[in-house]
Order: structure tokens, then sequence, then C-alpha cells
């Protein structure tokens, strides 16, 4: 062989291994595969990924249709992958060559706008990938209308089908011969996932003997992440560059008495891959407050919704950078109220501070009667004395396993029509032009956008109502609702006739005007607790010895039966443990009732500055402001819908008989913002004092406009004054301009309860009046979101608990640790929402025995 021929010979050799390189990494792709699905040349993405076309993966592509949206909703996180669609008219399956040996995360992008010749609302899809049954019947219309979302996000991790291939197989369901059936993609990614499962997890609950099983084989679906006391982590700051979402836990907490907490610390994954989670989801994390006997009592809980008929892996993710020995932490875990571990000692696992590790649980849920909820609950363990009775979580996640018929699937949410109606028609009110378009979009405005989206993983919240007591009264449950022949014994779903969704029936009580009027004895005037707009509200009694505050509608009010409808729509669907709870209610003939758990102690309100004698303390104070901003960020961001308050002020911030803060009144709310504008354009609603100004001026309504409303009352509870009080020379009369005249001059302490003075550390202080300061900015936009200042309040607290703490240890025990004893006499003391569409009396006059002339300053129809 001559030098020449052998130069020609490795040419050719080195073309080949280029080849074969090239080749095979094509075939396997290692790296991400981000497909924008009906786009004709890729694009990249508001974070400048990079997403390619879908075209080159397709094998049956004639059934299909590149196309674009025909709407654009400025909720969209980006253009891409979302205003591009591939239409699916016949079965169309894509392939990909993978890797054998390796897990999968497929990720499905869904935006269920109108398609040119396609109603989103006919699209029902059929996904397999391999032989695992994805999605079934899958409506991603009514999934996202449900969820108040304008996009939605599937994500599905796939165990290695030792294939080299993975086939993902869409298929329209035909649902009518009429129309025209389709399914229909925006998006896939195609991430390898490390070795992330265990292949023995232990499968919590007595029935099952506690066997285990192979979440290595596993195929699953992730419902929920969750970055435990910390905030929304965007897919690019994800670790191992899985680009997963991790979402705050706040929507899904159940009560209250948790602290949160950030380490500044640097984690030390050990053997942990670092794909696990990101270091930000371990250096957050959620405990219970400093006393040990209020935690001993108390559980942390979450709940989740999630379907039924189906095994769940439910992963920790634990990391202490508190304490660094074994028996300081100690506590159990459970899974829907039964033991998944016993001991849990973090230090004990990971051998000391900022080590992170995870822990595995799986869970059968069943389908026992209709609860499709799973619960994940924490509490300190007693019997092994640990030194701090106090629990830890930094990181949730949740995954539902393929059943034994490979499915993974679950049905469709079920949306309420009223919901839907009511949208729509302010949708026409606001845009006239707007037709075709049928969802509203939640949450996504401005900062509040990374909260928002957390629904969107998250299935149909059916939760069911737990009413204490109800368990005896059982006649008056009764499923049905608009059937006049009311008592027949009907069984099945309700069939409503009327006004309100399915949903709001089956969640609510429904009681008979008999029942309401033996509950008040007949509407008798010395129960009367209130008077507002919508007419009067009477203490009563129902099964026997459950108190409820029940709100009877004066038939002449107009505005009665819209709210009516609201109210009851709104407080079926949201369960927080910091929103007052409708118990059901009532219509028959012209009556209309609603029935409302009774809040013992009154308004918040009254126990600052008006009637009553008690003086809150500031820790009392700012426990009871925590519940409210939880209560209102949970409106803002935890329910289906993102919903705006609209009357923030301290009447509607109501106390039950534990001292356990609730937000009331939605008869205002608006669920927002929808449309082509972030904003909801309306009739300035709300009550003076505690307006914001850019909402006056502009009319147009965000959820900072609850946040303004919100620094007001801060101010209140620290002042103990009104929001308004003509009495007082002018430039005091208004609480807030006042507040912003004192931070320029540095006066502020002045303004300070005279109760309070010297109970407040300069510190608490400065953060506290700052905060509230931020809250009464001019312009939306400089103000905090209510997540930032329900932050901020619960810092405060526990720098104010831990004083508390050293300031009685110095005593040695006076009070017996840090839980609030208040003597109130008046245990008959009520309030439900006062409806103040009309300045009342109430409202305005701070002092009783002072006269009240500012009702006569301002009209109350000009509003
Ligand atoms: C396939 O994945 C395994 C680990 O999951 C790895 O060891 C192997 O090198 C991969 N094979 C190829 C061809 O990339
Ligand atoms: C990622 O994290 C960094 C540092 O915490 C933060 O500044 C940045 O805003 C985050 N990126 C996104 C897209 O949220
Ligand atoms: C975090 O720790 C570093 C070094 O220990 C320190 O410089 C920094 O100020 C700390 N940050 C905070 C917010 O405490
Ligand atoms: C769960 O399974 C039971 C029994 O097979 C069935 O009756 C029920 O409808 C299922 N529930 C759901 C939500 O699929
Ligand atoms: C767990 O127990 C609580 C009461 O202790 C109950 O209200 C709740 O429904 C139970 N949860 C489940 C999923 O069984
Ligand atoms: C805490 O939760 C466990 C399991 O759900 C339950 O057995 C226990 O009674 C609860 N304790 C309290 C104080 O609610
Ligand atoms: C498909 O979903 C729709 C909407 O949720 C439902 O009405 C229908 O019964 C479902 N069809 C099947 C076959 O499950
Ligand atoms: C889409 O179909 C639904 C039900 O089939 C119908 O109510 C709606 O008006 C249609 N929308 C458009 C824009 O045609």
């Amino acid at each position: 062989m001559n030098a020449n021929s052998f130069h020609h010979f490795l040419h050719i050799f080195l073309n080949l291994i280029q080849l074969t390189c090239f080749l095979t990494s094509t075939a396997i792709s290692a790296a991400p595969l981000s497909l924008n699905c009906g786009s004709k040349d890729g694009g990249n993405d508001a974070d400048n990924r990079k997403w390619e076309p879908d075209t080159k993966y397709l094998i049956s592509g004639h059934k299909s249709i590149s196309t674009t949206a025909l709407t654009h909703e400025p909720s969209l996180s980006s253009d891409v992958p979302y205003m591009t669609a591939r239409i699916i008219t016949g079965e169309t399956t894509y392939k990909f060559n993978v890797n054998s040996t390796s897990r999968y995360i497929l990720r499905l992008h869904f935006y269920p706008s109108n398609y040119p010749n396609f109603n989103v609302s006919n699209s029902y899809t059929i996904l397999t990938t391999n032989s695992i049954t994805l999605l079934n019947n899958f409506s991603a219309f009514i999934t996202a209308e449900a969820l108040s979302q304008a996009y939605l996000i599937k994500e599905f991790s796939l165990a290695a089908f030792n294939s080299d291939s993975i086939t993902v197989t869409f298929k329209p369901v035909s649902r009518s011969t009429r129309s025209k059936s389709f399914a229909f993609v925006n998006g896939i990614e195609l991430i390898t996932e490390p070795d992330l499962f265990d292949d023995k997890v232990g499968l919590v609950g007595v029935s099952h003997n506690y066997g285990t099983i192979d979440g290595v084989s596993s195929n699953m679906q992730c419902m929920f992440r969750l970055n435990v006391g910390g905030q929304y982590i965007h897919p690019t700051n994800d670790s191992g560059g899985l680009m997963r979402s991790w979402y705050d836990d706040t929507p899904y907490m159940f009560g209250a008495g948790t602290v949160t907490h950030i380490a500044n610390v640097t984690i030390d994954y050990r053997d942990l891959p670092e794909a696990t989670a990101p270091a930000d989801v371990y250096r957050t994390a959620r405990s219970q407050g400093p006393d040990p006997n209020t935690n001993k009592q108390g559980n942390v809980t979450w709940t989740f919704p999630v379907d039924a008929n189906f095994t769940y892996l439910v992963r920790f993710h634990f990391c202490d950078y508190q304490h660094d020995k074994v028996n300081q932490r100690v506590f159990e875990i459970y899974l829907n109220n039964e033991t998944a571990f016993a001991t849990a000692d973090v230090i004990a696992w990971t051998g000391g501070k900022g080590i992170p590790t995870r822990k595995d649980y799986a869970i059968y849920v069943g389908d026992k009667s209709g609860e499709e909820e799973l619960w994940v609950t924490l509490h300190t363990n007693i019997q092994l004395e640990p030194e701090f009775y106090d629990v830890l979580l930094n990181g949730l996640e949740i995954f539902k396993l393929s059943d034994s018929k490979s499915n993974l699937a679950g049905r469709n949410p079920v949306p309420s029509e009223m919901m839907q109606k009511q949208l729509i028609a302010n949708r026409d009110a606001i845009d006239p032009d707007a037709i075709g378009v049928k969802h509203v979009v939640g949450g996504a405005m401005g900062g509040a956008a990374t909260i928002g989206v957390a629904m969107m993983v998250v299935f149909v919240i059916r939760r069911r109502r737990r009413v204490p007591g109800t368990d005896s009264g059982v006649t008056s449950w009764l499923p049905l609702y608009g059937n006049s022949t009311s008592k027949s014994t009907v069984s099945g779903k309700s069939q409503c006739g009327s006004n309100l969704s399915s949903d709001a029936v089956c969640n609510c009580r429904y009681f008979s005007l008999v029942e309401i009027k033996s509950a008040t004895n007949n509407f008798e005037e010395g129960n009367v607790i209130g008077v507002g707009g919508f007419g009067k509200v009477y203490k009563g009694v129902i099964d026997g010895n459950m108190k409820v505050a029940i709100k009877r509608s004066n038939p002449s009010s107009e505005q009665g039966v819209n709210e009516f409808v609201t109210e009851i729509e709104m407080l079926s669907k949201l369960r927080h443990r910091h929103l007052v709870s409708l118990i059901g209610f009532c219509e028959e003939g012209n009556e209309m009732v609603l029935v409302y758990d009774y809040m013992g102690k009154g308004t918040l309100r009254e126990h600052l500055y008006k009637g009553n004698k008690i003086t809150l303390s500031w820790k009392q104070r700012l426990d009871i402001l925590v519940g409210a901003a939880k209560g209102l960020h949970y409106l803002h961001t935890g329910a289906k819908y993102t919903i705006i308050h609209r009357d923030v002020k301290t009447t509607n911030i109501l106390c039950d008989d534990n001292w356990v803060a609730k937000v009331s009144d939605f008869g205002l709310s608006k669920t927002g913002p929808n449309l082509n504008q972030n904003h909801v354009s309306t009739v300035v609603k709300g009550s003076f004092g505690y307006l914001d100004p850019e909402y006056f001026r502009r009319q147009q309504l965000t959820e900072k406009s609850d946040v303004y409303s919100f620094g007001v009352v801060l101010f209140e509870v620290l002042c103990a004054r009104p929001a308004l009080n003509p009495n007082l020379p002018k430039e005091q009369v208004s609480l807030a301009d006042y507040a912003l005249q004192s931070a320029r001059r540095g006066t502020l302490e002045e303004m300070v309860d005279p109760h309070l003075k010297g109970t407040i550390t300069p510190e608490s202080f400065k953060k506290f009046t700052e905060c509230s300061l931020k809250c009464l900015a001019d312009h939306g936009l400089e103000r905090p979101s209510m997540g930032d200042v329900l932050w901020t309040l619960e810092f405060v607290l526990k720098q104010e608990t831990k004083g508390d703490e050293t300031r009685n240890d110095k005593k040695s025990g006076s009070t017996g640790g840090g839980t609030v004893e208040v003597p109130i006499q008046n245990s008959d003391m009520i309030a439900m929402h006062l409806n103040t569409l009309n300045l009342d009396d109430d409202e305005y006059d701070y002092d009783s025995d002072d006269g009240n002339a500012f009702s006569q300053i301002v009209d109350p129809k000009g509003r």
C-alpha cells in the first residue's frame, strides 16, 4: 500500500467514523428534544430555548395538518411552542429513537385555542405511548377551562421500554357524526431522566400488608411538584437540565401553624444525584412554630385533588440546616391518615446539616365515598421525646402510577356551567367584539404569573364539603336542587334545572325553607346580627347544636340574585382554612338564603377600636394578619380561578372561636383577569378608605387592588384607627394618606396604637411598615404580591415569637409558652359580612358615642 492510497483509505475511514457518530447521535437523543409542533422552522421560546419542527419525527403525517392558533392570550408564557399546533384528524404517530435502558420524561403542551376550521371544544384525544395509555378522552378545552388556564402541560415519566424507540400516538375520539373529531398538540419535550427512582417503594396502608412497588419499572404522571416553603422555580433553574417547574406549596396547605424559612447554606448533595431537585428546593422549608406545646397538638397537612383508583408515589425532599444531631427533630409521616413512617429524623438519615435526602412512599387511593384526595400529614413524634417538637419538609412530588391495565388516564374535570356563563357574560360586557374565545386566563400577569400556573398540573378540585355534625342530620342532605318537589328521594347525581352548576350543588348542602325557619325561629328579629345591602344576617342553630350565620336576601334587592349565585359558586369551590366557609343554601319561593360557619369572635375591626375592651397584643394581631394574608393569597393564586376580592377591609376579616382569621364576603369578587388585557374593567365597587387609587382612576381591577386595601388594613391594625375618620384634622382623615405622609416625615412611630408602645421590636416595626407602605404604592406594579406580603408577615411574626421566647426564658415560664389567651366575655358576638355597597353607619363611626358626619359627605349611590 503506497502513501497515497493509505491517505485515501484513512480519509474514507475517518469519514466513516464521522458518519457512524452522526448516525448514533441522531439515533439516540441524549440531548433534550423540544418540538414546536406544527411549525415550519421551530423557533426560540421566551427563555431563548430552541424548539425544532416536528415533521421529521412523524411517521404518519398525512392525517394531520400544521396550523396557527386564532387567538393569542396574554398569559401565554411564550409564543413558542403554543401559537402553532399540529391538528390530528386520524391516528398519527411520532417516533423517537431512544436509549433502550433509560427512563424518559415526556412533556406535552396543549393550548386549547380555536384553530382555523376547528372548534377546540370538539377535540377529544387518546394518547398512547408504546403500550401505555397516557390520556383517554382528554379534552384540553374542558381541563383548561376548569382550571382557568390558557394552556396545559402534562408530564409523564416513562420507564425504559427495552426498545430503541418511543412512539407517541394521538388518536381523536369521535363524539358525534356531525362534528369533525380531532386531536391536537402544541409542544412535545422528551428528556432523558437519570435514575431517580427506587425498585422498592413501601406501600402504605394496612390493607396492602406494607408491600412494595417498583418505581424503576413504573410509568408515571407527575401530578404535583412543590418547593415547600419556597417560591416558584422556573424550568431553566431546575437541576439536571430536566426543565421541571417547582411550585409554591401554600395553595395546598390545610390549616395553619407553620413557618417557612430560607437557609444561606451550600447544599452538599453527597450521593444524591443533583437532578433529584435543585438546591433552592432544599434551601427553603416549612416547619412548625416555636411553641412545643402547640406543635405537639397540631398536624401539618397538605391536601391534593387526585384521580381515584390509582397508586401514587409520594416523594418527600428533606434537608435540615437548623439542627445537626440525631433525635433533635423527629416526626411521623402520614399518607391519607395511614402511617408511612413513624420516626423520620432527617439528621439520622443524612448525617449532618445541609445534606439533602429524599424518601418515597406509595399509597393507593380508592374510590371511597367519592373522596378523590391525597392527604400528606406530618406530626412531631412525642414518644421519642426529641429535643425540639417540630416537623420539616423542603419539597414534595406526587406521581400517579399506571394501573394494571397500563393506564394513566383520569377523567376530564367537571366544569362549572354557571361560572362559565358568568365569565362569558363579564367578557361580553367588557369586550363585545371578542367572539369565539371561551376561556378565561387565570393568574398570569406580571410577577404573579409564576405562582398562578401552579394549578396547571393540577386536576379538578372536587373537594367535598365537610360539615361537622351533619352526620346526625342526614335527612337534610339533599343533593338535589331546582326541583320544587324537593324532598323526593331521587338517587344519583343532581339534576340541576336551575342557575347553579352541578358542581356547586354537589359541593353544598341544600336546606329547605322549613329548616331555615326553624333554625332562626322564623327569622326572629332578636336573632339579627347584621344588616347589609343584600339583606339581614341571622344567628341560627342547625342539626341540634351547630351555630351558623344565615344570610337572607332582601327579595327586592336587584343585586341580590347575581351576588347570591356568585357567592354560592365561588364559595362552594373555595375551601381554605382562612376563608369563611359556606355550609349551604336555600332557594324556595322568593327566599334566597345562604348558610355560613359562625364566626364566634366577630370582625377584626371590633377588636381594634370598636366596642370591645380587649386589646389584642402585637403578636395576636400579626397572627390574624398572617391568616388573612393566607386567605387572600389563596384567592389570588390557589383557586381554580384567580379571584380578586375587591372589598378587603377589617370588617371582612373575621375570627372564629379559636381566633383563626378568615376572609369573608365574596359577593363582590371578580374572577380575573381575563381576555386580552391583564386587568378587569369594571364598575368601581369597594369601600372608601380602602380603595386602590389606580383602580379608582382607571377603573381597572387587578389583584394588586386587594394588596392596596390590605396595606390599609395593616396600618389600621398597627394604629388601631379606622381607614377613614372624618373627626380628625383634615390631613389625618384618610389613614393611607396620613401613613404615607408620616413616612415621608419620619414620624410613623407617632401613629402607632398606644397599647402597642414598647411591645414591637424596632426590626419588626421597620419590616412591617416597609411592607405596608409598599402595599400603598400608587401603581399596582410597584406593590408586592400577596405572597410577598404573607412572607414578610410570617417573618415578622417569627421574629416576635423568638423575642417572646427569650423574654419568657428570662422570666422562666411565667405564661407557659407562646399560646395566646384572650379573655372575651361576649361569645355570642358575630359578624357575618355586612354587605357594604352602601355606606352604613356602622362602617364609619369609629367611636360609638360619637356622631357620624361622614355618611353625609359621600353619596352612597355615587359608586
Ligand atoms: C444508555 O443509557 C445508559 C444508562 O442509562 C448508559 O450507560 C449507556 O451508555 C447509554 N447508551 C448509549 C448508546 O447512549
Ligand atoms: C433563576 O435563578 C436566578 C438566581 O436565583 C434568578 O435570578 C433568575 O431570575 C431565575 N430565572 C428565572 C427564569 O426565574
Ligand atoms: C450568606 O452567607 C455569606 C457567607 O457566609 C454571607 O456573606 C452573606 O451575607 C449571607 N447572606 C445572607 C442573606 O445572609
Ligand atoms: C373506581 O373503581 C370502581 C370499581 O371498579 C368504580 O366503580 C369507580 O367508578 C372507579 N372510580 C373512578 C373515579 O374511576
Ligand atoms: C383524615 O382524617 C381527617 C380527620 O382526622 C379527615 O377529616 C380526613 O377526611 C381524613 N382524610 C382521608 C383522606 O381519609
Ligand atoms: C394528626 O394526623 C393523624 C393522621 O392523620 C391523626 O391520627 C391524628 O389524630 C392527627 N392529630 C391531630 C391533633 O389532629
Ligand atoms: C368523554 O369526556 C366527556 C367530557 O368530560 C364526557 O362527557 C364523556 O362521557 C366522556 N366519554 C367517555 C367515553 O368517557
Ligand atoms: C364550538 O362548539 C360548541 C359546542 O359544540 C359551540 O357551543 C360553540 O358555539 C362553537 N364555537 C364556535 C366558535 O363555533
